[in-house]
């Protein structure tokens, strides 16, 4: 069918032919991405998603050259004791782990160019190879370390493994690896009367073990420099171990790093490298430590994917690193890691640029597997929300600056308020009024696609707007501020709606002001093509639909709004994006993902989560729902009346922050009254403002 469409530079990503890798090219912008390497021993949660996988995915989607790896981090005691409990091995528990983290993945359409795992030769190849290379340095050195044995199972027990009494409190069942009672940190040795947690009649006794340390005390200098270096160069956010004045704040490094060890008295790992003829094997039978080869997972993970790997992780010229994590991750990325990739030698691509998030909480609580609080993984589509709706509101709720809360209430607000009332209204308005007044041919209209009639202040302002707007969405999306990007994109759209009120777009237009309304439609038309683009990343399905419904081909962003969508092209079937939730599921689901205890308490949520409508109580949300449900009837929002709201939700946020923080002195309730009154004032400013 013959399009009227200019300049649809093609899709954003480039998608290699069946069976071919993306490669690095010389000259280009080649982006390696990576998501934390999962463990292998439960299913992810919501705040697993968001905080590494689901973000990667979006950056990835939004540069050219991009190689997006991840994977499952098989092996560590947690994985043997997993399996234990589970009875099953190790190797069972991991496959199996494997392809429930795969299908949650797949389900939120999280779309990794390959989705590995470390428990493959490769990943022992690679990972002893660098053993041996740091030790061809002089980088390890032998030391012993005594440790709790078995003498019935006959091995040494990790700290999981063994329980005893608390050496602080005197508790009787503390963990080798931490005193749950008296909260303090522990190493197996310290535990008085140890026992075997295999069996407690075993006679657990203590015994002197060798082990090879990692000297990052040698490497230090270097990775310090390094991390100066990168810290620069790739932009990094201020975290836990470089400020924003780019001074080292690991206390690690101020104190001295100190030897770390790198192997185990495990099975269920990468065997240390010992040569048969080697006269020392003394190392032998033990496996490397899994943080010493988590890390290595990436790389090994590509090789396990094309034979071409080293082109993408030893061409530190041509290829930017960026690194997706968790706070609880930046230690291991910005200095172990990189120390083993300096003392290994070679020539690796390192960090570029590190993307961390704090903790997404749940419902005022903690998300929590063992009481089973809160969504995992393949849970999420049982709710029959759909993927790209909980993609929005987990993106628009990613904790960049403090930890957030997930709540349902302002999950279905988000569907409801902003997805369906904001950006799916602005499209189906147009689009609906194309195929019904147009025929769903996009009409000839006078100046469209020259400049701007200068007289024409309305188009003006709406064209300088939405500009301005996309300036706003390429500098947060290049400097990975995604969720600043995606508010942008919804302000885009309420640019839309509210042009769409000014113009007058209705059908007396079309008899009044042929050319007129020719005119906006167009606008209006290449607004929804440039929002196609703007969305892709987050929503990769709602992205497809507005194509379909455009009947245009995947488009790049641009800089600028243009038109694109000519006079004579024939748009598709017009359908509705978004479908309202009713209010009282909240309730429902609530009750359903609550688990079986009493909710344990979290930090308060983010002030700075700028989408978040308050919580509310019952009564409340349904008098809002009710609201929400007449606004919906009436007109769309605009983009004021989305800031302001916007503006309140942020004040409830500081409202609610204060309320939950304790001791009540007189000098917090004087700043809670005050908050509260700021928080009305915004409110009757919202109400009087023009609809
Ligand atoms: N499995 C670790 C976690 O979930 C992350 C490992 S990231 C890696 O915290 F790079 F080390 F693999
Ligand atoms: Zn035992």
């Amino acid at each position: 069918m013959a399009q009227n469409i200019r300049s649809a530079e093609g899709v954003l990503r480039s998608v290699p032919e069946p069976g071919q890798v993306v490669l690095p090219k010389e000259g280009e912008t080649n982006i390696l991405i990576t998501s934390a390497l999962p463990y292998c021993n439960n299913v992810p949660h919501l705040g697993n998603i968001i905080g590494s996988t689901l973000s990667a995915d979006v950056f990835s989607r939004r540069n050219r050259r991009t190689l997006y790896i991840c994977g499952t981090d098989e092996y560590g005691t947690a994985t043997e004791t997993q399996a234990l409990k589970e009875g099953i091995t190790p190797r069972e528990l991991c496959d199996k782990y494997h392809v429930l983290h795969k299908e949650t993945y797949n389900w939120f359409d999280i779309g990794f160019d390959y989705f590995g795992r470390t428990s493959t030769p490769l990943h022992s190849e690679i990972s002893q190879e660098i053993y041996t290379n740091l030790q061809k340095h002089g980088l390890l050195q032998r030391q012993e370390k005594e440790q709790t044995y078995c003498e019935d199972d006959q091995k040494f027990l990790a700290d999981r493994f063994v329980e005893g009494t608390c050496p602080h409190c005197g508790s009787d069942d503390a963990r080798g690896d931490q005193c749950d009672t008296c909260g303090r940190t522990l190493d197996a040795i310290e535990l008085i009367n140890p026992r075997c947690l295999l069996d407690k009649k075993h006679k657990v006794i203590h015994r002197v073990s060798a082990h090879m340390y990692i000297r990052l005390d040698e490497v230090q200098a270097r990775t310090e420099e390094w991390i100066k270096k990168s810290w620069k160069k790739g932009g990094w956010s201020p975290n836990s171990v470089i400020n924003a004045d780019g001074e080292l704040v690991d206390a690690r490094l101020k104190g001295g790093l100190r030897p770390s060890p790198v192997t185990r008295d495990l099975k269920w790992g990468v065997p240390v490298p010992v040569s048969a003829d080697d006269p020392d094997q003394e190392m032998s039978g033990k496996v490397l430590y899994v943080w010493f080869e988590a890390c290595i997972g990436y790389p090994s993970i590509t090789a396990n994917l094309t034979s071409d790997w080293k082109q993408w992780w030893f061409n530190p010229k041509n290829v930017n690193l960026y690194q997706f994590m968790g706070k609880d991750n930046v230690y291991f990325h910005t200095i172990y890691f990189p120390s083993v990739q300096i003392g290994d030698g070679r020539d690796w691509t390192t960090l570029h640029h590190l993307s961390t998030t704090e903790y997404l909480n749940y419902e005022g609580g903690k998300f929590s597997k063992s009481h089973n609080r809160g969504v995992f993984g393949p849970a999420a589509k049982e709710t029959g929300i759909p993927a790209s709706v909980w993609r929005y509101y987990l993106l628009s709720t990613r904790p960049e600056t403090a930890d957030a809360m997930f709540s349902w209430a302002d999950c279905v607000s988000a569907n409801n308020n902003v997805l369906l009332n904001n950006f799916g209204n602005f499209v189906n308005r147009a689009l609906k009024f194309i195929s019904s007044q147009y025929n769903g041919v996009i009409p000839e209209g006078p100046d469209v696609p020259g400049p701007l009639s200068p007289n024409d202040e309305l188009d003006a302002d709406f064209v300088t707007d939405v500009n301005n707007l996309l300036k706003e969405y390429i500098d947060a999306m290049d400097a990975v501020k995604l969720r600043l990007g995606l508010q942008t994109v919804m302000l885009l759209s309420a640019r839309g709606n509210l042009y769409l009120q000014a113009s007058g777009l209705n059908k007396a237009l079309i008899a009044e002001n042929p050319a007129r309304c020719a005119q906006v439609v167009t606008r209006a038309a290449n607004l929804i093509y440039v929002l196609s683009a703007l969305i892709y990343p987050f929503m990769p399905a709602t992205a497809a639909s507005i194509l379909a419904q455009l009947n245009a081909p995947a488009r790049a962003v641009p800089d600028v709004l243009a038109v694109d969508i000519l006079a004579g092209h024939r748009i598709g079937e017009p359908a509705h994006l978004f479908k309202k939730i009713e209010e009282k599921m909240a309730d429902l689901w609530r009750d359903k993902f609550a688990g079986n205890k009493p909710v344990e308490a979290a930090p308060a949520p983010d002030a700075d989560a700028t989408h978040v409508v308050p919580a509310m109580s019952k009564r409340k949300a349904a008098a809002a729902a009710k609201a929400a449900k007449k606004e919906v009837d009436d007109a769309p929002k605009s983009a004021e009346v989305l800031a302001w709201e916007q503006k309140i939700a942020e004040q409830g946020a500081v409202v609610r922050d204060l309320k939950s923080r304790t001791p009540k002195t007189s000098e917090l309730e004087e700043e809670i009254t005050a908050a509260v009154l700021e928080l009305k004032k915004l409110k009757t400013e919202l109400a009087a403002l023009p609809k």
